[in-house]
């Protein structure tokens, strides 16, 4: 997979991992901006997410993610950015995405995923009869992409958001640190 030429931070994951709470944490502690591209989209559209599904369907909003990666890549600046959870399903957006910055894959178990979201109501993905088992299934067909995608990966099972944020400013610095001996 080709690898990045930007120096932004992009982070991935299922819905649910914590990528926009971590965006905005890793945001203050970088004093970098933060942008979450479900949120972009949103503006961009006049609606929410699970409207766009129900307006246009899937296919068109994840036109949108794939048309919104590249004027990422293709942005000057560092900036961190938090992806919809589905993004690096298209096999177009996965080296997209390794272009746009260092990818960190919020890694997180299906029961994990299920606790946090079985009360949320935006998700259309999850609006169905067995969102427990929904969770399983795609988190099964997305886990390899994700792993592939990512630069660096963390666990988010059972750690505070502040052990997930150390983790990722470790990886950062150890990053910058190689990149200035080069
Ligand atoms: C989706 C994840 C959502 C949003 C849309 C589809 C997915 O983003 O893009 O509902 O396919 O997993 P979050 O991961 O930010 O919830």
């Amino acid at each position: 997979m080709k690898r990045q030429k930007k120096d932004n931070i992009i982070l991935i994951g299922f819905m649910g991992s914590g990528k926009t709470s971590i965006g905005i944490r890793l945001s203050y502690k970088l004093q970098l901006v933060v942008e979450d591209t479900d949120k972009i989209i949103e503006e961009r559209e006049g609606m929410p997410i699970s409207e766009i599904f129900k307006a246009k369907g899937e296919g068109y909003f994840r036109n949108l993610e794939t048309g919104l990666l590249r004027e990422i890549r293709d942005s000057d600046g560092r900036k961190i950015y938090s992806l919809g959870g589905g993004t690096p399903v298209q096999l177009q957006n996965q080296s997209l995405i390794c272009q746009c910055g260092k990818v960190i894959y919020l890694r997180a178990k299906p029961e994990t995923l299920y606790a946090r979201l079985k009360n949320d109501t935006t998700r259309p993905l999850l609006r169905c009869d067995d969102p427990q088992e929904r969770i399983r299934v795609l988190l099964s067909q997305r886990t390899g992409v994700y792993e592939r995608c990512a630069d660096f990966i963390v666990d988010v099972d059972d750690k505070e958001q502040g052990e997930v944020l150390e983790s990722i400013l470790e990886y950062l610095e150890q990053k910058t640190i190689s990149e200035e001996k080069k």
